[in-house]
């Protein structure tokens, strides 16, 4: 990297040099020294349940394939033939035995072994096949069925990784008697933004809501986030928003999203379906937490997660300029299947790439990266002081919590990805 990286993130990360969005070299060193570094977030065990069942997923650029062999292990092969580099699996998902290269026909088990190569009888000397498999990646671990890859092979365990986030993610996953399931496959789309933005959107930027979705969310839900709303961070890079709610609020107010907005769809039955579930949160995820609504959830460097219409989001770098953003539908595992249509209906007309609130973000990082790409504005940074110092331990809550107008949680993001750029790239 030829720029200092405390030259683009001040010491209390108060202001951000629009480099950081848009420079190149920031770009490739971000391959390196985080996405090369960091636990990546690669799927869901409800993806892959049955032995032979796949899912593609990314860990930066580099296509891996998640997958479950006979024996239920989980598998993750990057997605490069041995032979000349074509992707051996095409489809999105599936079930199989074999990956077949469409090149020379190499198959491959669903563990990554190279099981045959057509030619290797018109030649003298077969190559060893066990070592040709598929590269696997280093680093494997779930925590609650999510899974994370590591190429950093001497990174933390994950359970360390996630910290005290576990307490504020199993609001939300431990809160359904059955878990939680991801359905169908990921809504995917290209946009003109750097990865960064959608990343610090969903890690804690409340105070757009007002503003950039008036006409869609009611005054009363940003009244309440007022109110109510708080920011944590746990680990620089980690955080999470969240509304709690008073301790005699009705327990049906929780909801799912933004039930109040027009266009959601579900109606009497999805709402008792709810109640219920929420009515005996306490009993599962404990008084304070039962109390939470419409959390927000950011895992460093590029995993998000939004309660209203859940979803769980990555945001996959495809250049300074271009992030590919998935965006899976995630459901209670025992809800009834019609509700499940319901909720995934609901995810995808809101946060999918046409979604009513996703659009109106969309075009606001797209422009934010043309603002980051302003010549001649090299010197003025962007701020990100608001709230400077205001971030305060609290009883009931692990990390520093703060109200939602703080952007402390931006300033941690940005600290740890300025500490990751700086420090020395492993041999
Ligand atoms: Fe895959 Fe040749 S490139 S078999
Ligand atoms: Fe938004």
């Amino acid at each position: 990297l030829v720029l200092d990286p405390y030259s683009l993130v001040n010491d209390d990360a108060s202001l951000i040099s629009r480099r950081c969005w848009s420079d190149a070299s920031v770009y490739e060193a971000e391959k390196q020294r985080i996405f090369g570094r960091s636990w990546l977030f690669l799927g869901h065990e409800s993806q892959i349940r049955k032995p032979g069942d796949f899912v593609q997923a990314y860990m930066c650029e580099t296509p891996v394939i998640l997958a479950r062999s006979e024996d239920g292990q989980v598998h993750a092969s990057i997605n490069s033939c041995t032979h000349r580099g074509l992707p051996v699996c095409r489809a999105s998902h599936g079930n199989t035995r074999r990956f077949v290269c469409p090149y020379h026909n190499w198959s491959y088990s669903v563990s990554g072994d190279l099981v045959a190569i057509p030619q290797e009888k018109q030649v003298a000397q077969c190559p060893d096949k066990s070592a040709l498999g598929l590269k696997r990646v280093p680093r494997l671990e779930s925590w609650r069925g999510l899974i994370f890859g590591s190429f950093n092979d001497s990174i933390e365990p994950l359970e360390d990784y996630l910290g005290d986030m576990r307490f504020y993610l199993d609001a939300f996953l431990l809160r359904f008697p059955a878990g939680i399931e991801f359905v169908g496959s990921p809504q995917r789309w290209v946009i003109d933004a750097n990865w960064k933005l959608p990343v610090e959107n969903q890690l804690g930027d409340v105070n757009h809501g007002p503003f950039l979705h008036a006409a869609i969310i009611p005054a009363e839900a940003n009244q309440e986030i007022v109110d109510y709303g708080y920011s944590v961070v746990t680990q620089p890079g980690h955080g999470a928003t969240f509304r709690l709610l008073p301790e005699d609020a009705p327990v049906e107010s929780v909801g799912w999203g933004f039930e109040s907005i027009p266009g959601q769809t579900g109606g009497a039955e999805l709402q008792e379906y709810l109640r219920e579930v929420h009515a005996q949160a306490s009993d599962r995820v404990g008084p304070i937490r039962a109390r939470m609504k419409g959390l927000t959830y950011g895992i460093y460097p590029n995993l998000s997660f939004l309660w209203s219409n859940a979803a769980f989001k990555v945001s996959h770098p495809r250049g300074p300029g271009k992030v590919e953003y998935w965006s899976w539908s995630v459901v209670p595992a025992d809800a009834p299947a019609h509700l499940k249509k319901i909720l995934r209906a609901n995810h995808t007309s809101f946060f999918g790439p046409g979604g009513i609130l996703e659009q109106e973000d969309s075009e606001s990082w797209m422009q934010q990266l043309k603002g980051a790409n302003i010549g001649f504005a090299d010197d003025r940074p962007f701020y990100y002081g608001l709230g400077l110092g205001e971030e305060k331990p609290h009883a009931d809550l692990p990390g520093l919590v703060s109200s939602t107008a703080n952007e402390f949680y931006a300033r941690a993001f940005f600290q740890r990805w300025r500490d990751d750029l700086a420090a020395e790239v492993r041999a």
